[in-house]
């Protein structure tokens, strides 16, 4: 397997450092939450623009960015926007949905909605943007995926499997687009301070620790960051016994 990947994908060797001066970027869900501080992060950065998505543009308040309408789960709409937006080199895809509901409870509509946005989305996007980032010479695709792509939280555990989806399709993004030079970074955290967490009890992370985590990553042209312990450690567990993530009440 591996030496079929590396005759197939690995042609191309790519070592440019990512430079975020000047850079043009669009961000998705980027209204509020850790999108909406992604794009003030860039601003501030030294991006020359960021494209600042949102399924009602109006609601993008921040001076410097510029509010463009994208719903990731409207293929027009990421078409239309793909049509327009022809000088883009850095996409970040951060839109994400979810709420809690056990795996034999939860209504089949919820489940396929949040697969609709969080991999659904990132993969439409993706496909659109892709030949635009080879026309502007590779940079890079960023996932906003979490600790929960590789941990399952019976509350949770739709919305793990979208990441976890999302995470096995950003790996396999990174070896197609290697060949057109562009990068494919995935972001994992635990939980952050955003409303998407409102209702969850729990030590959570400002988002500018999530902001400062993918800039040092982009610059030091890492494929995957790490924000905080929580990813850290349930990263290290997947190489443990099972039991390690997910010990046995009974033999406590
Ligand atoms: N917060 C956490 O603890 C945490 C941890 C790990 C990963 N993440 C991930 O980080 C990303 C951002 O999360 P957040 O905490 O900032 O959530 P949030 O505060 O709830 O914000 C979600 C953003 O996604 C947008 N969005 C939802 N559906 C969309 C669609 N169909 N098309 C375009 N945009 C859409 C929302 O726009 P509207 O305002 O229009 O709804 C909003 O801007 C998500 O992918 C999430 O899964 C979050």
């Amino acid at each position: 397997m591996c030496m079929v990947l590396s005759e197939s994908f690995h042609a191309t060797d790519w070592t440019s450092t990512m430079q975020l001066e000047g850079i043009t970027a669009l961000v998705t869900g980027a209204n509020r939450g850790i999108g909406k501080q992604f794009a003030r992060a860039l601003v501030e950065a030294g991006a020359a623009k960021v494209y600042a998505g949102a399924r009602d543009p109006a609601s993008v308040t921040d001076p410097g960015v510029v509010a463009v309408q994208l719903d990731v789960t409207d293929d027009a709409s990421v078409r239309a926007l793909a049509a327009e937006l022809g000088d883009v080199q850095l996409v970040i895809n951060n839109a994400g949905v979810g709420a809690p509901a056990l795996p034999l409870d939860i209504d089949l509509e919820q489940a396929r909605w949040e697969f609709d946005v969080n991999y659904y989305g990132t993969l439409r996007v993706a496909q659109a943007f892709a030949p635009i980032l080879a026309r502007n010479g590779g940079g890079a695709v960023v996932n906003m995926l979490s600790a929960l792509s590789w941990f399952a939280m019976p509350q949770l555990s739709n919305y793990s499997a979208t990441k976890s989806a999302a995470w096995s399709l950003t790996n396999a993004l990174r070896l197609q687009l290697r060949e057109q030079g562009t990068r494919v970074v995935g972001v994992h955290v635990g939980y952050v301070d955003t409303d998407l967490t409102a209702g969850l009890e729990g030590d959570k992370v400002h988002v500018s620790a999530v902001s400062d985590a993918l800039l040092a990553g982009l610059r030091a042209d890492e494929d995957e960051v790490l924000v905080d312990d929580t990813s850290r450690q349930v990263r290290a567990g997947l190489s443990a016994p099972l039991s390690a993530l997910y010990p046995d009440p009974a033999a406590a």
